[in-house]
């Protein structure tokens, strides 16, 4: 969470880039913004807000005066609430050094203590002001030292980021939150939180790991190993993303232009290389024991790919949400393999999960969208999920080719992967059924009728139980609606008391074996006087409200999944809220 971006070079509007960059890092956060320049004559100038970076159209005039090294925050507050003292870029007294950071300092309060007796003076709740008076401390021998041995006293997960009054130099660190460096023909040097960032200027980059630190300045960036101030050698890497693959083209929210991108995601999903997936269908053969690991919406994934490994291969794999990985270390081996899914690659509990594996000599397959995270780095192999970037926070077509992905490899667990990828591929050539605007007018409808509801509840059974746990998910997200999702056969043992007279109740019902079941706990909530709407491929007499979905087979949860995306998100627009970029939610969860 919280994006970082820094410009150092030739262009006299550094702040203006800064602002450009970070307004593409917002899906990392967007409670507060803030940018420092240093202007020609030395000079910090510094401006700061609360709200979201996206809305402002200009920066104030000390900006906008030339500058060629700028550096920005936009904040997803852990420490300390959403008002400007919070927000970054966060200084020392004097304003001399400035600092910016994602992550949490967590031993903030025994050295803020420390730093008081010294005579510090703090403005904001923040762990992050230390950072800047820690450099303070050590500027005896210099900035470079003086940060390095601030990052020595520091513990925690974070990227963090810094310059001193006068020096024409960026410093950075990593340990747990992403930072990436990037190089431009014409010297100039960028370090941002993620790629898009700067990708409208250059595609050469170069990653700092964990326990690394970079030195911008001169046009040239300098690795160093935090712990033994040994320098390091990185290699410049050439990504071939695409600037207006980041963009919203025609359409009014990224959510909506994602849901529709699921017909070409899916088909890259789908058409992962063969050889890739046989490969990590042996590693799963292999494993003495298998743990699927996510969070949040590739959390509900994970649980997706538990039946679909009992259902198709006949073979049980454990589940195991990030931030809930903890006690299941006690039963991995070097014989055990993780598959972790994610998104983004950088959820921080996810990679915390894969840390604890690898020191179990543990094997790690992910199950990743960017390629270039640390997650990526950090496993034995990779599947990518070729989705394209994902900007809106609720995620949607990167689910659907994660559950593509795990259908593929529990087909090939069960040596039939050909017959999984034909169904599949069947699946998609109906998809045109879905992602067409009639479909989407039909369904606005639907949530016209609904738009004033206090709870949504959704059931299904079996692989589209977890599709009902991720469907509240996406109502949840950005409807603000209170959503939950059960197990059919739970209702009855609890959840059935909070229905009434007219509660929208969402039943997916595909046609499998569990069909009747779960018209039969449909017919319950009906009778207490549930409105139902049934998604699934026949209409049914009971339901209120039928939205269609294709028939797919063991595709049903992808299937059954796209009509709740567009319902959730045509929710949002009702309701006035904005669905790229919900409230208190941020896209990349880079803290525990
Ligand atoms: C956040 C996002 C979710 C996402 C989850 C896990 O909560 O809002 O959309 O499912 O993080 O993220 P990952 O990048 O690991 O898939």
């Amino acid at each position: 969470m919280c994006g970082i971006f820094a410009y150092l070079g030739p262009s006299e509007k550094a702040a203006e880039i800064v602002l450009k960059g970070l307004k593409k890092l917002e899906y990392r956060g967007y409670d507060s913004w803030g940018i420092a320049a240093e202007q020609e004559n030395g000079e910090i100038v510094i401006e700061k807000h609360v709200g979201k970076i996206s809305e402002v159209v200009t920066l104030g005039k000390e900006l906008t005066e030339p500058a060629h090294l700028a550096m920005g925050h936009s904040r997803w507050a852990t420490h300390g609430g959403v008002t400007e003292y919070n927000a970054h870029p966060h200084t020392t007294e004097n304003q001399d050094i400035v600092v910016v950071h994602n992550g949490i300092f967590e031993n903030y309060l025994e050295l803020k203590g420390d730093l008081i007796k010294k005579g510090h003076q703090f403005r904001s709740e923040t762990d992050t002001e230390i950072f800047a008076h820690l450099i303070e401390e050590e500027m005896e021998e210099g900035f470079e030292v003086a940060f390095r041995r601030a990052c020595k006293k520091v513990h925690g997960r974070f990227g963090v980021l810094a310059m001193h009054k006068g020096e024409k130099t960026l410093i950075a660190a990593r340990r747990g939150s992403p930072l990436i460096v990037g190089k431009a023909k014409d010297g100039a040097l960028f370090i941002a939180s993620d790629v898009p960032a700067f990708l409208e200027y250059t595609k050469d980059i170069m990653y700092l790991d964990d326990n690394q630190m970079v030195i911008l300045a001169d046009k040239t960036a300098r690795f160093y190993d935090m712990e033994t101030d040994q320098s390091l050698e990185k290699r410049l890497i050439t990504i071939d993303w695409k600037e207006e693959e980041a963009q919203k083209g025609s359409y009014a929210h990224f959510m909506l232009k994602e849901i529709m991108e699921q017909k070409e995601s899916l088909a890259r999903a789908i058409n992962s290389d063969t050889e890739l997936i046989l490969k990590a269908a042996e590693m799963i053969k292999k494993a003495y024991g298998t743990t699927l690991v996510g969070c949040g919406t590739a959390g509900k994934v994970a649980m997706v790919g538990e039946y679909l490994f009992a259902n198709v291969a006949k073979k049980h794999v454990n589940v195991k949400f990030g931030s809930e990985f903890k006690s299941a270390r006690h039963f991995l081996t070097d014989r055990s393999l993780m598959i972790a899914i994610s998104q983004s690659g950088e959820t921080a509990d996810t990679l915390e999960a894969i840390e604890i594996a690898k020191t179990k000599g543990t094997k790690i397959l992910s199950i990743v969208n960017v390629e270039t995270s640390t997650m990526a780095r950090l496993s034995d192999l990779v599947i990518p999920l070729k989705a394209g970037p994902e900007k809106a926070v609720a995620s949607t077509k990167a689910t659907t080719s994660q559950i593509a992905i795990l259908t593929l490899l529990a087909y090939a667990v069960a040596d039939r992967l050909k017959e999984g990828k034909q169904m599949l591929i069947e699946a998609e050539g109906k998809l045109n059924d879905m992602l067409n605007p009639r479909y989407e007018e039909h369904i606005e409808s639907v949530a016209d009728q609904i738009k004033g509801a206090k709870d949504i509840m959704i059931i299904g059974r079996d692989m589209n139980y977890p599709i009902a746990l991720e469907s509240a998910i996406k109502l949840q997200e950005v409807s603000y609606i209170h959503a939950e999702g059960f197990a059919g056969g739970e209702l009855k043992h609890g959840p059935i008391a909070l229905i009434s007279e007219g509660t929208p109740c969402i039943i997916i019902a595909p046609n499998d074996e569990y069909k009747q079941e779960i018209l039969s706990n449909a017919m319950e909530l009906k009778a207490r006087g549930a409105l139902l709407i049934g998604v699934s491929p026949d209409n049914a007499e009971i339901f209120d409200i039928w939205i269609k979905v294709p028939s797919a087979g063991n595709a049903s949860p992808i299937m059954d999944l796209i009509p709740i995306q567009i319902l959730a998100y045509k929710l949002a627009v009702l309701r006035q809220n904005n669905p790229d970029m919900p409230r208190n939610l941020a896209k990349s969860v880079t803290v525990k």
